[in-house]
C-alpha cells in the first residue's frame, strides 16, 4: 500500500510500505504547513530544486533523522557538503533504491539559493521524478511550465498518480495543468504549488472541473489530508 499525504506547496511524504520519503519538505516557512520539521519521518529525502520553497527544512531534518538526500547532481553536493547524506543523480538518469526507482524528468524553472544580501548559489537544473513503487508509477513534475514531452511520458509510462503544480505566476496555471493532465493519462491527479500565498492562490476546483473533462479524475486535497493507492 502507498499513502502520499500533501503538508502544503510542494511537500508530500509517501508511505511506501516501511520506507518513508518526502518531497521538497517546506515546512518551518511555509503559511500553510500542518507539521514541523522535527515531526517528520524520513528514510530519503528528494528535491526537485533548489529554491527556498523546495530546499526548506531538508538539511535539518536530514541531520537529525540520517535520511538520504536524493536530488540534481549540484544540489546533491551543495546538500553533501553540510554533512548530510546524499544520493546524485540527473535528468534522464534512474537509479533502483531498495524502495523503488526513482528516474529525474526534466523541468523547465530554475534553481538557486538566493541569500539575504542578494548573493546567488547556482545549484543545476531543477527536475522532475518519476517513481516506480510496488507496480505504481507516479510522476511529481516539480516546479514545471507546461511541456511537450509530457506527451512522451504519459506515452510511456502507465501513470497511476501525477501531481502538477497549477498555481500560475511561477509554474504552470490552471490551463496549462489541465494541457499537462492531457498529455499524462494519469489515473489520478493531484494539485499542488497552490494557495501557499495570495500570489499563487488559484482554485483547485476549476482544475479539478478542466482535468474532468480531458478524462482524468483529479483528487483535492485538503492540507493534511492522504491519498492511498492500494
Ligand atoms: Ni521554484
Ligand atoms: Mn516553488
Amino acid at each position: 500500500m502507498i499513502t502520499a499525504t500533501w503538508h502544503g506547496h510542494s511537500c508530500f511524504s509517501f508511505d511506501f510500505d516501511a520506507t518513508k520519503v518526502i518531497i521538497d519538505p517546506f515546512l518551518s516557512e511555509s503559511p500553510t504547513a500542518d507539521i514541523k520539521p522535527d515531526e517528520v519521518e524520513a528514510d530519503f529525502i528528494l528535491l526537485t530544486h533548489g529554491h527556498g520553497d523546495h530546499l526548506g527544512d531538508t538539511i535539518d531534518i536530514a541531520k537529525r533523522t540520517g535520511a538520504t538526500v536524493v536530488a540534481p547532481y549540484e544540489l546533491a553536493s551543495y546538500c553533501g557538503a553540510q554533512g548530510i547524506e546524499v544520493h546524485p543523480m540527473h535528468i534522464g538518469g534512474g537509479y533502483d533504491f531498495p524502495w523503488g526507482r526513482v528516474q529525474l524528468t526534466i523541468a523547465h524553472h530554475g534553481s538557486a539559493l538566493i541569500g539575504d544580501d542578494g548573493s546567488i548559489i547556482y545549484l543545476g537544473n531543477p527536475c522532475g521524478f518519476l517513481l516506480k513503487v510496488q507496480e505504481k508509477c507516479i510522476y511529481f513534475a516539480g516546479d514545471t511550465g507546461l511541456f511537450l514531452d509530457m506527451k512522451l511520458i504519459g506515452d510511456r509510462n502507465r501513470l497511476d498518480l501525477a501531481i502538477l503544480p497549477i498555481g500560475d505566476n511561477f509554474t504552470m496555471g490552471v490551463d496549462d495543468a489541465v494541457t499537462a493532465a492531457e498529455y499524462l493519462k494519469p489515473k489520478v491527479v493531484i494539485p499542488m504549488h497552490y494557495g501557499t500565498w495570495e500570489l499563487i492562490d488559484v482554485d483547485p476546483q476549476a482544475f479539478a472541473d478542466g482535468a474532468e473533462k480531458v478524462g482524468v479524475k483529479a483528487v483535492v486535497l485538503e492540507v493534511g489530508e492522504s491519498y492511498t493507492m492500494e
